[in-house]
């Protein structure tokens, strides 16, 4: 079935302002779960799924994201100089390949179907591409994508990453209506973005993972904004259904973090350092002590 995906594409123009000031100079994408950026996250994901060409698109002050993926000789003579192996296979992970990665620019944050857009020539016209939103980072056994991708292999079509939301919940998403419910699978009828408090057409909302025709692309020519004044990628997906092209929703097994939010990114910093084993001890221990005293303080 079709062709394998081996790009994606990572849309990281936006603004960030949930983080201001920090996202004044730091890109959202660089700030950090533990001890690796958001954006080092985003590519093991990929990487695991098979992906081998990592296309950004990018904005002005985003320059710390492109240095990231540069070799750093200073730095690793040093390392290897003073017999630190494991940090130098650390850094090892923050290395492109040379022609793996490409940068584009998207000149004004007119949302995220648009950025998809600015990378239209990067993208061939019979080349399916995954789409990763950083921010939304997910803990799963097999990374997300990769789940994602072994169904896209069966299925071929348009995929979303879905998840459910309670109603309250659901104006704050592209909400799935569904066609048929094939447990992991379900065939989309049509997509809402950020529907109206009630109106949601499922309690399926659409998260930061997409396998995408490039057909899409052609879409997104023909879209103008959409819901909050920004051009949407929900409403580009949408157009390939009525199109008569297949469009799936994923429910992944994992848990999503919305890191865009602070909530969300503070709830991942206590997951992600629950789960490393050098920090765990430490950790649980003065979780438990903060919710003692916040008990007693009741
Ligand atoms: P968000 O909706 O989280 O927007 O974008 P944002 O600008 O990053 O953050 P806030 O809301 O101001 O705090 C979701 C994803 O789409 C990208 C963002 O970089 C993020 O990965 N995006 C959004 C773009 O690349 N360009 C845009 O015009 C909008």
């Amino acid at each position: 079935m079709g062709r394998k995906v081996t790009k994606a594409l990572f849309p990281v123009a936006g603004l960030g302002t949930r983080f201001l000031p920090a996202t004044k100079s730091i890109p959202k994408e660089i700030m950090t779960l533990v001890d690796r950026p958001l954006i080092q996250y985003a590519i093991d994901e990929a990487r695991a799924a098979g992906i081998k060409e990592f296309i950004f698109v990018t904005s002005r002050g985003k320059g710390a994201l492109e240095d990231y993926f540069d070799h750093a000789p200073e730095l690793e003579n040093s390392l290897r100089k003073r017999g630190k192996d494991e940090l130098l296979e650390t850094l090892k992970n923050t290395n492109m390949d040379s022609g793996a990665i490409a940068y584009i620019r998207q000149h004004k944050a007119l949302g995220l179907g648009h950025a998809v857009w600015c990378a239209r020539r990067l993208i061939s016209p019979n080349e399916p591409f995954a789409v990763i939103l950083p921010d939304d980072v997910i803990a799963a056994e097999k990374p997300c994508l990769q789940q994602m991708v072994e169904a896209y292999d069966e299925l071929g079509g348009s995929m979303v990453a879905a998840m459910e939301v309670p109603p309250e919940l659901a104006s704050a998403y592209g909400v799935l209506d569904v066609k048929e419910d094939m447990g992991s699978i379900v065939a989309v009828n049509g997509m809402v973005e950020k529907p109206k408090d009630g109106t949601a057409p499922s309690n399926l909302a659409v998260i930061g993972r997409y396998i995408l025709s490039p057909k899409v692309l052609n879409n997104l020519n023909k879209i103008k904004s959409g819901a909050g004044g920004e051009i949407q990628l929900t409403d580009a997906i949408a157009a390939e259904i009525e199109e008569g092209r297949n469009v799936y929703g994923y429910r992944f097994r994992g848990q999503r973090f919305d890191c865009g939010s602070k909530a969300g990114f503070l709830q991942a910093t206590v997951a992600f350092g629950l789960a490393r084993e050098e920090l765990q001890k430490e950790f649980s221990e003065y979780l438990r002590h903060m919710v003692s005293l916040q008990k007693a303080a009741q």
